[in-house]
């Protein structure tokens, strides 16, 4: 782990917030760079700006050129390229989105036309990206799909209209960049319903089909772990691992 560089966004969520504490109690750290809205940095640990491993940067989405920035190396060299991308954005619930059925996705775009373009731009090779069930679904999970799961998956269709197009658009833009480059380590891992409970909860991954061990609830801590475990085994590249707490 201690070779990596991982550029973390989404670290001012509740997610991201969990990763931090994770990492701050590993004994062989990443160098992290977190990539933060330039109102949103306030939200961060304080140790966390005052920590020579960690530089944080700030930014929008959108902003191609200072994502290029923030995937090279610093100039004095105490940082190197990034190795690896993580990300745990995604839109917050919004009773106005769900009054008015909005299916925006700045996020999603964002991904398309600025993300990962600096991603290739800049030979990051891993991205391991937050997404659902719901979202993203292989078709042949769909047919072999349990009623439990069919029934969970309406939710946030129901209920998060536009969480759910950041989060389709989200995958399905990493997958789109994965399949025209080739070098692109991809992992899209689909998390259910998220919560602060047990951080060494085991985790589940598997296939979204009656196969799955997997229960509708993951602890942020538990899932961190298990992403942190991924960036080093590459077990789940190119793929899209459904996750649970057993
Ligand atoms: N809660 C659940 O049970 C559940 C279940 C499945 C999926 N999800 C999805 O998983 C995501 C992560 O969950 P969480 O609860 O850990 O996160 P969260 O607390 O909702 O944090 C969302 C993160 O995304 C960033 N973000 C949101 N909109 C943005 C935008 N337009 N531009 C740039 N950054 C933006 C936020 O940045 P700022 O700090 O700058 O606002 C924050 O860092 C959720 O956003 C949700 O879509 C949640």
């Amino acid at each position: 782990m201690d070779r990596q560089h991982i550029l973390l966004l989404g670290a001012t969520g509740t997610s991201g917030l969990a990763f931090l504490d994770v990492i701050s109690e590993l004994a062989q750290k990443p160098k992290l760079t977190l990539y933060v809205r330039p109102s949103s940095a306030t939200k961060l640990p304080p140790w966390t700006t005052s920590n020579s491993g960690i530089r944080v940067m700030e930014g929008n989405l959108e902003n191609k050129e200072a994502l290029r920035t923030a995937f090279s190396p610093s100039e004095d060299k105490s940082f190197p390229a990034v190795t690896t991308v993580i990300s745990f954005l995604g839109a917050y619930l919004s009773l106005q989105a769900v009054l008015t059925r909005d299916q925006s996705h700045p996020i999603a775009d964002a991904f398309q036309h600025a993300i990962l373009p600096a991603v290739k731009d800049c030979k990051v090779s891993r991205i391991l990206v937050l997404s659902t069930p719901t979202a993203f679904c292989l078709p042949e999970e769909r047919k072999k799909m349990s009623w439990k799961w069919w029934f969970y998956t309406m939710i946030p269709l129901l209920f998060a209209p536009q969480g759910n197009a950041e989060m389709k658009g989200i995958a399905e833009a990493v997958i789109k960049a994965g399949a025209k480059h080739d070098q692109l380590e991809w992992t899209v891992f689909r998390v259910p319903h998220l919560k602060n409970d047990d951080p060494y909860a085991k985790v589940i991954a598997g296939r979204l089909d009656r196969t799955f061990e997997g229960g509708t609830d993951l602890s942020r801590a538990s899932l961190v772990r298990w992403v942190l475990r991924e960036v080093e085994e590459k077990h789940w590249v190119r793929r899209a691992p459904l996750l649970g707490n057993a």
